[in-house]
């Protein structure tokens, strides 16, 4: 199929607006021509994740320097995923001198590109917060699930460079789910309870769904109660995380899935599924490559934590102190900690032992230069990525069950918890 290109777009690709355009465009037309695609289609905003030296490794930063230096510039709102190491204090994180200039560059040649720079994975908290049915070019997986899922935003997982492509030209190409006959449910997910998810189960259903689903859409039937913001964007970072959930339909929370029948459109279930209490138990063993009583560590805040999130750390805190013999860390964007600092809570965390880790995380940050042996997260998207990009074994708990971790400086088992 002949791929349409507006006149506008013509100019582009024939380098009337620049060498940085002309890149952008021809980046884009070879994608859309090897998916078959129609045309490209403009998008409301970008999310980068061309975003940390971890990742992107020497090529990754040579190519952004010389991107930037064709004299690109970004045409829609463009935010970018965290920092690759502790924004407010990288060396007392003890990052490598080495990678901090390569970050450092990494960030300098995307910041003069336009990007905002907040350094999240949660822009739909800031400011590019998207509309019901916009058309986003988005990267970060959770994110583009929670856009999909929560929002009835649409996106597909964008990748690095094609990411930046799309900020430059405005445009993306239009293929998956940014087109109606994609987004409708392949397989029914029963959930077989009779009272609202508990705090952890959020991110074990999604972990459990993920790899159920792979890349399929599912319809989850049976969700209770009012699943806060919070609970959304951990069941979303897992399930993008354990496998390619991009949209998941909740039946009654998801935009499109005001009931089941509009959830599957004109297709039928190809698969029923049921999920039990008892599932979620054996999925949170599974989730758990550490046993013993043990951890070094407990990070918090994958996807970043919002400020609610943070206050709640306080509240369950309730004067007490973080053991020596661990670490208790926080990840938050700068607008949360602004808020926490703004409010007290801050000082009150770190009065208790507490770290916040500004603007980067767990995951993408060189935290095994720390060395640690076993770490405790609250999330599923951590639990997943954890062994390999952090070298620890993991243990996943509730948000409570790492704040007693935390004191107690060890695992407790779930009786030991008032
Ligand atoms: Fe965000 Fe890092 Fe988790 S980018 S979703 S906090 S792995």
């Amino acid at each position: 199929m002949a791929l349409f290109l507006t006149e506008e777009e013509k100019a582009i690709l024939n380098g009337e607006q620049g060498e940085a355009r002309q890149f952008a465009m021809e980046v884009l037309t070879s994608v859309a021509t090897s998916c078959n695609a129609k045309r490209l289609i403009p998008v409301q905003s970008v999310h980068l994740v061309l975003h940390t030296y971890k990742s992107c490794f020497d090529a990754g930063v040579e190519a952004a320097e010389k991107i930037a230096a064709m004299g690109a510039k970004f045409t829609v709102p463009t935010t970018i995923d965290p920092y690759g190491m502790d924004a407010e204090d990288w060396k007392e994180a003890k990052t490598p001198d080495h990678y901090a200039e390569m970050q450092i560059r990494l960030a300098n040649a995307i910041m003069s590109m336009g990007v905002i720079p907040y350094w999240t994975c949660t822009p739909y908290y800031g400011f590019t917060v998207p509309r019901f049915g916009e058309h986003l070019a988005w990267t970060e997986s959770s994110a583009v699930a929670f856009a999909n899922t929560v929002i009835g935003a649409r996106s597909n997982r964008e990748t690095a460079i094609v990411d930046v492509c799309c900020a430059i030209v405005g445009r993306t190409v239009e293929t998956g789910l940014h087109l109606q006959e994609n987004r409708y449910g392949e397989v029914h997910i029963e959930l077989k309870y009779d009272r609202p998810l508990s705090q952890w189960e959020y991110g074990a259903l999604g972990f459990r769904l993920g790899k159920l689903l792979g890349n399929r859409i599912g319809v989850v039937t049976g969700m209770q109660g009012e699943p806060t913001h919070e609970n959304l964007k951990t069941l979303c970072a897992a399930g993008a995380a354990s496998g390619s959930i991009a949209l998941l339909h909740i039946v009654g929370i998801t935009p499109e899935a005001r009931t089941y029948e509009e959830a599957f459109g004109p297709n039928k279930p190809t698969e029923t599924i049921s999920i039990t209490e008892e599932d979620m138990l054996q999925t949170r063993a599974e989730m758990n490559t550490h046993r013993g009583e043990n951890v070094d560590l407990i990070a918090v805040g994958c996807p970043q934590y919002t400020i609610n999130e943070i206050v709640g750390i306080r509240d369950m805190l309730a004067g007490r102190k973080v053991s020596p013999s661990v670490q208790f860390w926080i990840y938050a964007n700068s607008f949360a900690i602004a808020m926490a600092e703004r409010m007290g809570i801050r000082k009150e965390l770190e009065d208790a032992g507490v770290t916040i880790r500004a603007e980067t995380c767990m995951i993408i940050s060189p935290i095994h230069e720390w060395g640690f042996k076993v770490i405790m997260t609250d999330s599923g998207k951590c639990v997943h990525y954890g062994p390999m990009e952090c070298n620890a074994a993991m243990v996943f708990g509730s948000t409570e069950e790492c704040v007693e971790a935390a004191v107690a400086g060890r695992v407790l088992s779930e009786g030991e918890i008032a």
